[in-house]
């Protein structure tokens, strides 16, 4: 079979770009640890606030590996709690989940960025380098109230963190 050689030239281009590719997200999965912000654990929407997973909503806990878990909760239409504090330069861990629909989480000028999806803990850490009042949006249609649904993450030192049990019996060593 006669392959013309800008045929040839294509080809060998377009095989190239995929091996590229396919290098790239091998480098960033396992390389870099790249993932999507969630990972699968799922909870009864309906039982959020009885849940013990969500016992410390809105207070930000040191564990015992100094990340500081946030746990919220989205509902039309509003975030729960609609404004947290929390240190700069730390590890934030945050546990996110839906008492109604998909609602989106979006902490405006950082890569905080997850769907929250009713049925499943959505979960991811960051780190806020540089202290100021951030504005929480969604940014998944919810509903009638979805354009009022926002609120603040607060990035300042001295940002009140409790320390969960385990943390604390660390501390006393
Ligand atoms: Cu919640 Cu849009």
């Amino acid at each position: 079979m006669n392959i013309d050689f800008y045929e040839r030239i294509w080809m060998w281009t377009a095989a190239g770009i995929v091996v590229l590719f396919l290098a790239f997200v091998g480098v960033s999965t396992f390389a870099e640890g790249i993932h999507p912000p969630s990972h699968v654990e799922t909870i009864d929407p309906t039982k959020i606030f009885q849940d013990s997973r969500f016992a410390r909503i809105g207070v930000p806990t040191e564990l015992a590996d100094g990340t500081i878990e946030v746990q919220m909760a989205a509902s039309m239409f509003a975030f729960i709690p609609n404004e947290i504090r929390v240190p700069p330069g730390r590890r934030i861990r945050f546990r996110l989940t839906s008492a109604d629909v998909t609602h989106g989480f979006m902490i405006a000028g950082t890569n905080a960025n997850t769907m929250v999806v009713p049925g499943y803990i959505s979960q991811f850490t960051t780190t806020f380098d540089t202290p100021g009042d951030y504005l929480l949006l969604c940014h998944e249609f919810c509903g009638n109230g979805h354009h009022a649904m926002h609120g603040r993450v607060i990035v300042e030192a001295g940002a009140a963190v409790a320390k969960s049990a385990a943390a604390a019996h660390e501390g006393a060593h």
